[in-house]
């Protein structure tokens, strides 16, 4: 476990290791780790003609290693809130957190859930949205490859975010740190007495539904939404943007991510 000094410092340095990790992303260094370092498309460099990484399959694999560095950054902040929370309640951390919420350590989890759904979502579509635009074989079956487990990481982000405070009554907690903010958390599922309905309405669903939103001349069927490519990298970041991730962020990081964003759109199959 660690100490709440080093806990502390890790958030410090948060914002730098993050701007860090992108650079390495932005410099072309990927590759070895998506891919094995046999890979013929890897190993040659150059263009396509000859078996080699086109210019647009690079830029869709370091936008993605952009995108997956930024997520694991905030799992990680998700967990080491959860742990300074937890150290709090040992006592070793009341300075910072005190009085000890013992609904602090929940809030931060049941927060998580929904963000990271809401993450997972646009990583399912991400992935096909890219793939439409890889030329190499090999790169496209790496992008095939990792994009499903995305869908996995959306379902059980989904189950956890719809089970967030079930069965009990609103639950408020107070952010000691920022400003006082509150959240509260509410069940989701409130049943109507129709056994049908409810079931159709269960918060916590994480088997794929019909989407007659989307358009309803579909049939009934399961599908991911959305997958259109057209600026499918810029609307990674647009939405993360928006979201707040990167409050905070240096101008060079900004242009950076935009930078990688407008290059993987322009990627084209031919
Ligand atoms: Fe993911």
């Amino acid at each position: 476990m660690k100490k709440s000094g080093s806990i502390l410092k890790n958030l410090a340095s948060r914002r730098r290791f993050l701007q860090n990790g992108m650079i390495s992303a932005g410099a072309a260094t990927i590759g070895t780790g998506l891919l094995p370092r046999s890979s013929s498309a890897f190993a040659q460099g150059g263009d396509d003609s000859s078996g080699k990484l086109s210019r647009g399959d690079a830029s869709i694999l370091r936008f993605l290693a952009a995108a997956e560095i930024l997520e694991s950054d905030l799992s990680e902040q998700y967990w080491e809130l959860s742990s300074a929370a937890g150290i709090a309640h040992r006592g070793d951390f009341a300075s910072k957190i005190n009085p000890y919420n013992p609904d602090l350590i929940k809030a931060i989890t049941f927060t998580a859930g929904f963000h990271f759904g809401f993450i997972e979502q646009g990583g399912t579509s991400l992935y096909p949205a890219l793939a439409q635009r890889v030329r190499d074989p090999e790169v496209l079956r790496v992008v095939l490859s990792i994009g499903p487990s995305e869908a996995l990481h959306f379902q059980v982000w989904h189950d956890k975010a719809g089970n967030a405070n079930a069965g009990n009554p609103p639950m408020t907690v107070v952010d000691p740190i920022n400003n006082n903010s509150t959240v509260t958390f509410v069940n989701l599922t409130v049943p109507t007495g129709n056994d049908a309905v409810d079931e159709l309405l269960a918060a916590n669903l994480i088997m794929p539904e019909p989407c007659p939103f989307l358009n309803r001349s579909f049939p009934v069927c399961s599908i991911v939404r959305p997958t259109e490519t057209t600026a499918a990298a810029m609307g990674v970041v647009k939405a993360f943007t928006a979201d707040g991730l990167f409050i905070g962020q240096s101008g060079e990081f900004m242009q950076l991510l935009h930078d990688l964003a407008t290059d993987a759109d322009q990627a084209r199959r031919e």
